[in-house]
This record gives C-alpha cells, structure tokens and sequence, in this order.
C-alpha cells in the first residue's frame, strides 16, 4: 500500500517519517516548494526530535512533489494534513481542506480505483459528510464504492510527537466505508493500540474536546496555584498529591454528561475557594464560574419539562444522588420548587426517602425548601408513573428501568437510563 501525504508541516511530515518507518512507501505533497525540496534531500521541515533521522534511514521509501496528480496516482490512501486556522469568528477556516479535496476529486474523477481519503486535520463536525459531497460532485462518482473518505484524528504533540506517533492513547477512526476503514485498520494494525471506530461526528468533534479539556486543565490548575501562593502554600507539592489521586480526581470519575451537582460537599467547599480568592484579590474565572455552569443545567432541565406542555410532573428520584436520602443542595428540589411555584402538579417517588427517619440539617434543608413534601410523597412508583404527564427521572434506580408508558407522556432523564431510551416521549437531558 502506498501513501500520499498532503501537507508537510509539523502533523504531515511526522506522518510520513513514521509511515516509512512502518514500512510504507509515502509521497509527500506540499504547496510550498522548500518543504519538498527537504523531504526530497533527506532532511525534515520541522524541528523535532528523531523525525530527520527517521526521514534520513527510510529515503528510499520517501518522495516529495508539488503535483497532486502524481501522488494520487502513485498512491492508494492520501492522508490530508493541511491547515485549519481560526477564522475571525473562532471557527475553523476549511477553505485549505476544501482546495486539497477538490484537487484530490479531479483524479478520483479520472481513476478506475478506490482510493481512501483520510482526514488528519482537526475540522468540526459535519466535515467528513461535507468532504464526500464534494468530491461526489467533483468526480461524479460515489462514496463508498469508488472512494471513502476516513476521519482520523491525530493526537500527537510538538516535541514529543515521534513518540506520541508510535504509542497513542488508542486510534480513532471513523467513515461510512468499510472498505476505507478496513485499509486505515491495515495500516494502524502496525502500531500497538487499540483501534477504535466511532459515529463520524464522535471523532470530528474529539479534538476540540481534547484540547478544551487540556486548556481547562492547565487555567485550573494555574487557578489554584495562584491561591495557594498567597497563602504560601507550596502548589507543586499540593498537585502532586492531588494527581496522586486516580480513583476520584485524575480518572473517568465525573465525566460523564448529565445533570448538575450538589449535595453538601461540593457546592460548599467550591464556595470557600472561591471565598478565599476574592480576599486574596485574585481573579478566578474558571472556578468561579463552576457554580454559574451547574446553575445554567438546572435551568436547562426546567426548560426542556416546560417544553412539553403539560401539566402534571412525576419525579422519580430527588436526592441529590442516587443510593443516599440527602437532600441538601439537591438541584433536583430546585426543579420541584420551581414547578410547585409555576403550579404544575407536582409527585414525588424515591424509595430512600423516608420522611420520619430525615433528620438534622437534612431535614432543616428540605422543610426550607418544600415544607409541603408530605402531600407530594408517593410510596407508590406505579400512582406516580400512572398519574404524571411527565416524569424526571433524577436517580437511578433498578425498578425505573422496567417503566411502561401510556402514550404522551413524557420522560426526561437526568441520568440515562438506556432501557428507556427507545420509548415515544423519551429525552435524555444531553444525549
Ligand atoms: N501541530 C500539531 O501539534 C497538531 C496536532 C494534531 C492535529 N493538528 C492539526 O493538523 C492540521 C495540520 O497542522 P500542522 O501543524 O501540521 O500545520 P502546518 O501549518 O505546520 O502544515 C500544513 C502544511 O500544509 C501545506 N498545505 C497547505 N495547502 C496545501 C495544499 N493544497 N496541498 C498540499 N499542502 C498544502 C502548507 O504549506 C503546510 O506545509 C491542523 O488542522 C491542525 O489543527 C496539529
């Protein structure tokens, strides 16, 4: 198999070092005649650790040229890897990826074999469906039979990314072709990760995700150096023990879409940090706007139940999380407060909430907030599911996943409940 590479800056240049390296013959394209002539005298176009020696060892797998025409033809998969800079508005500028596409459809055009297009580029979603369209109405030809087109984020970093080529966290790929796929899974079959397939979308909008996640990671932890040095406490020292911590901080744990927090730990000690900023005249915007970002997913949940237009409302579950009868900070009592305020009819249903058993603060929280709860309590889950319009699942619970449903009513579900997902009248709050 042979692979042409457009684009010979930092992503496509460590691609075709790395893919020689594999063992495949690459042609390298670029707009820019320097950068050929690199490649094509053993040198790399960048400054990065080992690329040059890899390009140097494997010259008689590696060529360059300006023509397109040429490494298509000689070529069976093309890997694009040109620029996506923001445009004014922050979006990403596609107009580079466009004109390689276009240039890429002519051959396709002309040729009598399927040939696999695989994006590198970060682009947003849609883009992949974009591609194929054009190149359909290029070429007059059609995806999936005489051309596939294969989104394949790349995730290596500048000065490490030799490294980061050979051992990635896993490979992403994602296309409506089996038969690109099946030549991307060939390729990557060389390399010692797993090999994941997604939806399209999944793996367009990943590396946003990835680097927003990174940027959000790197401002807290600024963030909370900045506390911690007016206070004179040492923040190395405090973030190594804190990512010591795999099982609750550095880990999957709370990563996971849904509803907002509560409970009466995190809004409180979140309101003493952010305390401690302001006497410190610190600005703290990422953390300071945590709550404002739980506030904002309250409302959405109020705003979807108003959506449907009805009256009557079951909630299933009003502690602040599942398996526990806490109520306090519950957000899932600012819905009911909010609906008992709007005069909607308002059930309740959980079956760890037993009203003569809540005591202390608990019991102070929830008679400050509902003091009308007995009348709303159901010890029955079949009057709630029966006599709701709606019903807002808030906790999970075995028996919820058996729920049957009369036609229009609808279900809102904070926490996705995957036996219901398939019922008429069903939403899940982001999924
Ligand atoms: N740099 C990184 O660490 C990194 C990591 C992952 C993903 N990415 C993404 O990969 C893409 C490429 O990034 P980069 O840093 O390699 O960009 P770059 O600017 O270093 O290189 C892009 C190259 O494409 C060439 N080019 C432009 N139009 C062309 C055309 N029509 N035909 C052939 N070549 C053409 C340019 O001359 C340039 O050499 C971007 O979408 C970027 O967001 C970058």
């Amino acid at each position: 198999m042979v692979i042409s590479i457009f684009g010979l800056g930092y992503v496509g240049c460590i691609s075709l070092a790395c893919l020689a390296d594999m063992g495949f013959n690459v042609i390298g394209v670029d707009i820019v005649e320097e950068k050929v002539n690199l490649i094509n005298s053993g040198k790399s176009t960048v400054v990065e650790e080992q690329v040059e020696e890899l390009i140097e060892k494997n010259r008689n797998k590696i060529e360059a040229t300006v023509n397109t025409e040429l490494a298509f033809s000689r070529s069976d998969v093309s890997f694009i890897c040109v620029p996506t800079p923001n445009e004014n508005n922050g979006a990403l500028d596609l107009s580079y990826l466009r004109n390689v596409i276009s240039q890429i459809a002519q051959s396709i055009k002309l040729s009598q074999k399927f040939h696999t297009v695989v994006i590198r580029s970060t682009v947003p979603p849609g883009t992949n469906r974009e591609m194929c369209s054009l190149i359909e109405q290029i070429s007059s030809k059609k995806s999936g039979v005489d051309f596939g087109v294969v989104s394949n984020p790349e995730f290596l970093r500048e000065g490490s990314a030799v490294k980061d080529f050979f051992n990635p966290p896993y490979t992403l790929i994602a296309s409506e072709s089996e038969l690109a796929l099946a030549a991307l899974k060939q390729i990557y079959s060389h390399l010692n990760a797993e090999i994941i397939v997604s939806k399209l979308e999944v793996a367009e909008i990943l590396k946003y995700v990835n680097n927003t996640f990174h940027a959000l990671k790197i401002s807290f932890a600024n963030e909370i150096g900045n506390i911690c040095n007016s206070l004179k406490i040492d923040s190395h020292e405090l973030m190594d023990i804190f990512c010591k911590d795999e099982k609750l901080n550095i880990s999957s744990a709370y990563l996971r879409p849904g509803f907002a927090y509560g409970g009466s730990c995190l809004p409180k000690d979140l309101s003493a940090l952010c305390e401690l900023s302001r006497r410190n005249y610190l600005r703290t915007p990422v953390i300071d706007s945590v709550s404002v970002s739980n506030g904002f997913q309250v409302s959405r949940a109020i705003k979807i139940v108003e959506q449907f237009k009805k009256r009557t409302i079951g909630f299933l579950g009003i502690s602040f999380k599942t398996g526990t009868d806490d109520l306090r900070n519950s957000p899932l009592l600012d819905i009911v407060e909010y609906c008992l305020g709007k005069g909607y009819n308002v059930l309740v249903y959980d079956n760890n909430i037993n009203l003569s058993l809540i005591s202390g603060k608990n019991k102070e929280y929830l008679n400050s907030k509902l003091p009308h709860i007995q009348k709303l309590l159901s010890d029955s889950l079949l009057t709630v599911i029966q006599s709701s319009e709606i019903l807002v699942i808030g906790n999970k619970n075995v028996e919820f996943e058996e729920i049957k449903l009369s036609q229009n009513k609808s279900i809102l579900d904070l926490i996705r409940v995957p036996e219901l997902e398939n019922i008429p009248g069903y939403h899940g709050v982001n999924w």
